[in-house]
């Protein structure tokens, strides 16, 4: 579905919903992360592209003249209602209400001046699929909000204030890669995002030849919120024993150096960011020159740190990458990793544009034979950050 046709339907959605049309309506993607994996939070390299998958959010002025916010999604039968006299407080742990709430309360501390209104979610990012459909809920919920405060946002303000309410709203320690894509994604590049310096730096991906294909496992371990955070802390027992500000100024020689003053867990956590650091620099320089034998051999070896080393993958996604290897350079795959937080949802394979129908028909049927589960699969260009799409 296109952006236009689900813009659409979520203005269809709104009417149903409220019985007229909306005033405003704004969009944000997913994103699938290239390589450069729990490193964000490290201050290292991330190399995420957002994906043709959106969060469309629409909303006209509250019917009724009060300052009240109602919030409804398709995907959910709750609706949220929020009374702007009182101060805005987080919902229940896991409610989908908390990512637009956290970020309502973000420009409210801005001092944005909101009056209530009514607001319906639209979604083509599967949800819990390892996509960041929390962060493009929250940064369509943000582009919506400037559209109606007229306040806008620095991007990377706008990011921080997204990560925030995912912090505080929803209990999700995380970092900014997903949040910085969602805002800043531009069409056929990926970007390149120095997580200590903040600065993005975009990276041309329109090759023809090749193309990026998604493998949605379809499992979700319920693990990721505690095992990210237990992730987060290893690192940090690492950068003590180090002696450094962040994993990002350690290299591999140091890391060696001081192997026996931690313990074995946290230095493989350790050598995992180190390594994914040097290889998202090396697989951005491969980008840029079509080097797609070395970006391949990159994601490769950046799934094995991630099984091996960080322990965050499953064995779905391994059967993936297996899979992947199993056709080879000659079956048109020349990579493959899990993507994301882990734990489930979704790996990533570079593929040969003209392989890419034979490719997922074999990855489909073989992931199926092996786990029992049907797969979701799709392809997508590096499509474009946060957009209006009426105002
Ligand atoms: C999740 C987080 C990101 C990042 C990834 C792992 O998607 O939201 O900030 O840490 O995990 O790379």
């Amino acid at each position: 579905m296109t952006l236009d046709e689900l813009g659409h339907q979520t203005a269809q959605q709104f009417a149903r919903t409220y019985g007229r049309p909306p005033h405003w309506m704004a969009a944000a993607p997913g994103r699938v992360n290239v390589i450069g994996e729990h490193t964000d939070y490290n201050d290292g390299f991330v190399l995420p592209m957002a994906i043709e998958r959106y969060t469309v959010i629409a909303a006209a002025p509250a019917a009724d003249g009060k300052g009240r916010i109602q919030l409804h999604s398709t995907a959910s039968n709750g609706a949220v209602s929020l009374d702007l006299s009182e101060p805005v407080k987080p919902g229940p742990k896991g409610a989908w209400s908390n990512y637009p709430v956290g970020v309502i309360a973000g420009f409210l501390d801005r001092g944005a001046k909101l009056g209530g209104f009514d607001a319906q979610v639209h979604s083509t990012v599967p949800l819990g699929g390892g996509l960041s459909s929390s962060a493009a809920l929250e940064v369509a919920t943000a582009t919506l909000l400037e559209e109606i405060t007229g306040q806008q946002l620095d991007p990377v303000d706008k990011a921080l204030l997204c990560q925030k309410a995912e912090h505080d709203y929803a209990g999700m320690p995380c970092g900014i890669m997903d949040q910085f894509i969602s805002v800043m994604g531009k069409r056929d590049h990926l970007l390149l995002v120095d997580c200590r310096s903040r600065r993005p730096e975009l990276v041309p991906m329109s090759d023809p030849a090749m193309a990026l294909l998604v493998v949605n496992t379809n499992v979700k371990h319920e693990l990721t919120g505690g095992e990210y955070a237990k992730r987060r802390a290893q690192c940090e027992r690492a950068t003590k024993a180090l002696g450094v500000a962040s994993l990002r100024d350690a290299d591999a020689d140091m890391l060696e150096r001081t192997r026996r003053r931690m313990d074995e867990v946290v230095y493989r956590r350790a050598r995992h960011v180190v390594s994914e650091n040097e290889r998202t620099l090396l697989a951005a320089e491969g980008v840029r020159a079509s080097n797609w034998p070395t970006v391949g051999q990159l994601m490769y070896a950046s799934h094995a740190s991630l099984r091996d080393d960080y322990e965050v993958s499953c064995p779905e996604l391994d059967a993936v990458v297996e899979i992947a290897l199993d056709i080879g350079r000659e079956g048109g795959v020349a990579g493959c990793r899990m993507t994301g937080g882990g734990f489930g949802g979704c790996a990533v394979a570079l593929v040969r544009t003209d392989a890419v129908a034979a490719v997922s028909e074999r990855v489909a049927a073989e992931y199926e034979r092996r786990t029992k589960i049907k797969p979701a699969l799709f392809v997508s260009r590096p499509a474009a950050g946060a957009t209006v799409l009426k105002g």
